[in-house]
């Protein structure tokens, strides 16, 4: 078994100029390959900036980050990034904007496999028919979808999201969970999502971040995802554990804790959601 992280979170912490204190100070975590966590916190907490720092695209104020066994230093293509606000080239329709990062990702293939492979990633997300619209033609949520297009595109190794589905409509975001749900299964890349939607992250995530309320925010609790594997979004509310993990994940959000863990290097590790009793036999 592959134990060396994919990423590796040292020690980060981020203090903005002209602030007093640090956003989040003495993040460490590690993300496994292949592993889905989801992030979870209040408000500025310092989610976001911590997720551009994964992407290269903000610069820590002190820490590191380690991906596959090196210091991050920038940007690259095998990270993907879904933002909080969708953040598409204006003047290109969605059929170049999708083609525009596939391109950047295969500078070789022909317009007709860029197009091919571009088309069914509009497909997926259900925007067919809108290929020559411009984003500013386009509803709020049909702008994620283009960015969520774009991004699972480029079949990245690492997929950073932003609360990728959060201005979504219930049954669109449904739908992109379970297409979610299934594209992980199929590729295996490795994905930090920030959400604030508690049965997104129990549906998807391996392991669960909870960051206590800034300023010097801090890893509160990691919370390992007992439910079974291959769970579906119908399923979810019916499986073993659901509750627990629900009022587990829906308590720190209410309480907001703001206290420490003793060792930031190694914040508690919980396990929930798993049957807590084994299968006994049947009383009849
Ligand atoms: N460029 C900046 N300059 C100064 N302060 C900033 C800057 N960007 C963010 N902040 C501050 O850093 C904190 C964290 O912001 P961030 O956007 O990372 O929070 P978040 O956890 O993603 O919040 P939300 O859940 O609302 O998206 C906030 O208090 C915010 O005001
Ligand atoms: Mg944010």
């Amino acid at each position: 078994m592959n134990t060396r992280p994919h990423i590796a979170l040292q020690g980060l912490r981020k203090l903005y100029p002209g602030n007093a204190r640090p956003t989040f100070d003495e993040i460490w975590f590690d993300i496994m390959p292949g592993e889905f966590v989801c992030l979870i916190g209040h408000s500025g907490c310092g989610k976001t900036t911590l997720l551009n720092i994964l992407a290269g695209l903000e610069q820590a104020s002190g820490g590191t980050v380690i991906v596959e066994g090196r210091e991050l230093t920038g940007p690259g293509l095998d990270r993907a990034v879904i933002f909080q606000s969708h953040a598409l080239l204006p003047w290109m329709s969605v059929r170049e904007n999708i083609a525009f990062a596939i391109r950047s990702r295969w500078p070789g293939w022909s317009r007709a496999e860029v197009e091919a492979h571009g088309q069914r990633y509009i497909d997926l997300v259900h925007l067919s028919g809108a290929e020559r619209k411009k984003p500013a033609q386009l509803s709020g949520g049909m702008k994620q979808r283009v960015g969520i297009a774009r991004a699972l595109a480029i079949q990245p190794r690492i997929l950073l999201m932003d609360e990728p589905f959060s201005a979504l409509d219930a049954l669109t975001r449904g739908a992109l969970q379970d297409e979610v749900v299934a594209i992980s299964a199929t590729t295996r890349q490795t994905t930090f999502m920030i959400t604030h939607d508690v049965d997104e992250a129990m549906l998807l995530a391996d392991r669960i971040v909870l960051m206590t309320s800034g300023p010097d925010a801090r890893v509160a609790e990691i919370v390992e995802n007992g439910l079974p594997r291959g769970r579906t979004r119908q399923e979810l509310h019916r499986l073993p554990g659901y509750a627990a993990l629900r009022n587990h994940l829906l308590d720190f959000l209410v309480e907001r804790p703001a206290g420490r863990p003793a060792d930031p290097r190694h914040p508690p590790l919980r396990r929930i959601g798993a049957a807590e009793h084994p299968a006994t036999a049947n009383p009849r």
